[in-house]
This record gives C-alpha cells, sequence and structure tokens, in this order.
C-alpha cells in the first residue's frame, strides 16, 4: 500500500499498550501499525522518541467574552497555534450564551471566529447561563442535534451562576437530547459572603481570591452538583477539581453508581495559593477558579491522577495578558482582587508538565498519560475512536515526543498571546517534536508548518 507517510523506528504509546511499530499513514489516518512499509511520499524517523496520540485538550477558553473592559488574550488563531507546539490536535473552547442573548445566535458569532483560523482540530461546548425556554425547548436541543454534545453551567460568577433550579432544567434537556454537562462547582453565595467580609477589612490583594474561595465552598458545590446529577439521571463531568475533599465526593458519588467523570488540570499540580501572595500585584497571575491550594491538595490530586479517580487532565487555559489594562491590571482589578480578571494561560505547557512531573518522575506510566491527555477526553466527549488513539482507522493526530529534550518554560519561547505563563522558571524533561494533524505535519524542527487547516469534529451519539 502507499503511504503518505511512515512514522519509523519509534516507541508508540496508547492508552493500553506501549511497543514498537512503526505507523503508516495514508490519506488522513492511520492504515497500517507494524510490519513492512514500502512506498512512502515521506519519512519520519522517530529513533529514541515516543509516539503517542496527539494531545486533546477538552478545557479551553478563547475569545470569550469576559465582562467590561476586559479582553482574553488568545483569539483561535494563537490559542491553536500554542495548542500544537504544546502537542495537541484537538482542543475544546467553551461557547458562551450571555445573559440576555440567544445561545443560537452565540453560537453562530463564536463558530464564525474559528473559521480558517484553527491550527488544531476543534470541538465545541456550549454554556448556558440563561435558561430560557427558548433556550431549553429549541436551541439547546438544535445544538445538540448538531453535534455539539456537552454543556457547561456554573454555580459561580455573578454574571454566569445558576440556581439548582436552573441547572436542574438544563440537565433534563441535556439527558433528554443526549449531552453532557460539565459542573462549575463553587458555592457563590460562600464566596460572596466571604468577599464582603475581606473587603470590609481592607483584605484586597490577590491572594484574597483563594481565601475566598476555600476548599469547603467546593466540596458542598461538588456533592450538590452530584446530588443534581443523581436526580436527574444524568452523566456529568466535574471539572477543574482543586482539592481532596471534592475528590472524595466524587469517589462516593460512584460508589452509589453514578456515571461521573473528573478533571484536573496542572494549576492544581504544581501551583499553590501562596503563589497568590507574589510582591507588586503579581499574585494576579495566578487569579484562577478554582485557585491554587497546598501541598497536601496537590499530593491528593496526584493520588487521583495515579488511582484513576481522575479520567481527564485538561489545561483551563484561561488567557489575560498581566500587564495589561484589558487584563490582569486593570484599574478596577488594582483596587480589589474581586475585579481580576480569573484565569490562567497554560494551552501550551499542560502535556509537558503532566510528563515531565508525571511520567518522567515515575508517578504515573505512559498507557495511563495517553489516557489522561488524550484518549479518555476523545471517550467522554464523542470523538472515539476516531481521536485520542493510535489505531487502524483513526485520524493520524500524532505527537511525537523527544524525551531527552531538557528545558526551562520561559513565555518569550510559548506562543500565546498572553504575556506572561505561570510556569516561568519551571524545569521540565520532555518536549512533543512534531505534531501532525490528520497525516500533516503542523509542528516541526521547533516551527509552524503548516496553514491553519482545523477542522470541526461534530459529535453524534
Ligand atoms: O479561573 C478560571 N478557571 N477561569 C476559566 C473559567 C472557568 O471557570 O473555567
Ligand atoms: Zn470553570
Ligand atoms: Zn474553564
Amino acid at each position: 500500500m502507499p503511504f503518505d507517510l511512515v512514522i519509523a523506528n519509534g516507541t508508540v504509546a496508547t492508552a493500553a499498550d506501549v511497543f514498537k511499530a512503526d505507523i503508516g499513514i495514508a490519506g488522513g489516518r492511520i492504515a497500517q501499525i507494524g510490519g513492512t512499509m514500502e512506498g512512502a511520499g515521506r519519512r519520519i524517523d522517530a529513533s529514541g522518541r515516543y509516539v503517542l496520540p496527539g494531545g486533546i485538550d477538552s478545557h479551553v477558553h478563547i475569545a470569550q467574552a469576559s465582562g467590561p473592559g476586559i479582553v482574553m488574550a488568545d483569539g483561535f488563531d494563537s490559542a491553536t497555534r500554542a495548542a500544537a507546539f504544546g502537542g495537541n490536535t484537538t482542543v475544546m473552547p467553551f461557547c458562551l450564551q450571555e445573559r440576555g442573548t440567544s445561545l443560537a445566535a452565540a453560537f453562530r458569532d463564536y463558530r464564525a471566529l474559528a473559521d480558517g483560523a484553527s491550527h488544531t482540530d476543534l470541538g465545541f461546548h456550549l454554556i448556558v447561563t440563561d435558561p430560557t425556554p427558548q433556550v431549553l425547548g429549541q436551541e439547546l436541543p438544535a445544538l445538540i442535534a448538531e453535534g455539539h454534545r456537552s454543556v457547561k453551567v456554573f454555580m459561580t460568577y455573578e454574571a454566569m451562576r445558576m440556581d439548582d433550579a436552573a441547572i436542574l432544567a438544563t440537565m433534563d434537556v441535556a439527558r433528554r437530547h443526549g449531552a453532557k454537562v460539565m459542573v462549575h462547582c463553587e458555592n457563590e453565595d460562600v464566596i460572596a459572603f466571604l468577599s464582603e467580609r475581606a473587603a470590609e477589612a481592607g483584605d484586597v490583594a490577590p491572594r484574597a481570591h483563594a481565601t475566598t474561595r476555600p476548599v469547603a465552598a467546593e466540596r458542598e458545590a461538588t456533592h450538590r452538583a452530584l446530588t443534581l446529577a443523581e436526580v436527574v439521571d444524568l452523566p456529568i463531568v466535574i471539572v477543574h477539581v482543586s482539592n481532596g475533599a471534592a475528590i472524595d465526593e466524587i469517589a462516593r458519588a460512584r460508589a452509589r453508581g453514578l456515571d461521573i467523570t473528573a478533571e484536573t488540570c496542572p494549576q492544581y499540580l504544581v501551583l499553590q495559593a501562596d503563589d497568590l501572595s507574589r510582591d507588586n500585584w503579581e499574585g494576579a497571575k495566578y487569579v484562577c477558579s478554582p485557585p491554587p491550594r497546598d501541598a497536601a491538595e496537590q499530593e491528593a490530586c496526584w493520588r487521583g491522577l495515579r488511582s484513576g479517580l481522575f479520567d481527564l487532565f485538561s489545561s483551563d487555559h484561561c488567557p489575560f495578558r498581566y500587564d495589561d489594562v484589558q487584563g490582569k491590571r486593570n484599574p478596577a482589578g488594582l483596587r480589589s482582587f474581586r475585579h481580576i480578571p480569573n484565569g490562567i494561560p497554560g494551552i501550551e505547557t499542560r502535556l509537558p508538565i503532566l510528563f515531565s512531573e508525571g511520567v518522567m518522575k515515575g508517578r504515573i506510566d505512559l498507557p495511563r498519560f495517553v489516557a489522561l491527555t488524550a484518549t479518555n477526553h476523545a471517550r467522554t466527549y464523542g470523538m472515539y475512536p476516531r481521536k485520542g488513539t493510535i489505531a487502524i482507522g483513526a485520524d493520524a493526530d500524532i505527537a511525537i515526543w523527544n524525551p531527552e529534550i531538557r528545558k526551562t518554560i520561559r513565555h518569550a519561547d510559548l506562543h500565546d498571546a498572553a504575556d506572561y505563563t505561570p510556569y516561568e522558571g519551571m524545569e521540565v524533561n520532555g518536549w512533543p517534536e512534531t505534531v501532525v494533524l490528520r497525516g500533516t505535519p503542523v509542528v516541526e524542527d521547533g516551527r509552524l508548518v503548516a496553514d491553519a487547516a482545523g477542522r470541526e469534529v461534530l459529535r453524534h451519539g
């Protein structure tokens, strides 16, 4: 069989196995694994390299409306370029319905931003903030039927939060039409109460973001989200879990037989609440929700990654520039932590951090890395087996990793449009050298080598 591309001599890993084999690619798909491969248009020698499924980052925020005067740093071009350099071939951003607006119109406008601009494939999640009869009765079912089968709801953020009744109604529509619901679990009333108290005490620096969003607020909301899902009988995803108490809630719900997917992120492994205390308002660089915790909670998250409690490891990339009046140092944000936009960049560093801290340090093995960063995302969000694995017939989405590369993470070397990385100065071992999207190399020799050819992946069933 003539191949367009052969990746030769590498060590291949899937979520189940690690083995030596050549991979033959034809028509953008994996056509052969192992055996003799003659007649390739091109051969890449992967000696001494790991050949892994391209990463799927199923939790990223790109060009999302973020409140008056605040602008997210990345559009689709810069975010997906950075994603590709970090070993990803598919990302899943969120289309936000702002209150008082139509979800259908928001989706049409949001998808247009990605047209011709994406360097990775895309799957769109929907964020519902205003579940009107029009949205729940018509717009959401129509979008789900089109193949956008995941909906995020928020229990926090004044402009986005929904009460339990609204969440139940949204979950019910998702269940009837075959979508998953992703839940941001933090108790907004607790946070508002503590924030008010902090403001009265003059405690307005970035560190107060962490103290006003305690573990208890996340634990309670996690329990409540699980309860609502149990009542509706709906599989849900608990996103960006930061601590052991929330993990225990998930384990208890699973023991009751609930179908729960759990996600954590790099910030809960390698950042801490103390980072928010950095001088000169630099703590603002670490403001995200839930906030990073402490060493004990980091260890709880590592245990969850090792044990299989966590299914997904995502970036929650949510980039705001630091030194910018439309970003972290906006005028109101300089007066109080309550106005510092929530979120940190991390789309390019997600995989190298887990590879280095997890695989290279022996905390997780390579199949678990693949499961946490690609295969389980495809399974959870209806892209498997087309995406997220190395198998005959799958899209040839591949990242070739060199475990010998040692790098110090510097924002100057990254490709997003923020002006900092919260991981500045961190040493990592291993980096993806070559990234192939549907059979076409996208990143090679430290350069972007293809046009923006990302496509939308619709999800049916
Ligand atoms: O602080 C964060 N995580 N911002 C992104 C929005 C969200 O809640 O996922
Ligand atoms: Zn969230
Ligand atoms: Zn998020």
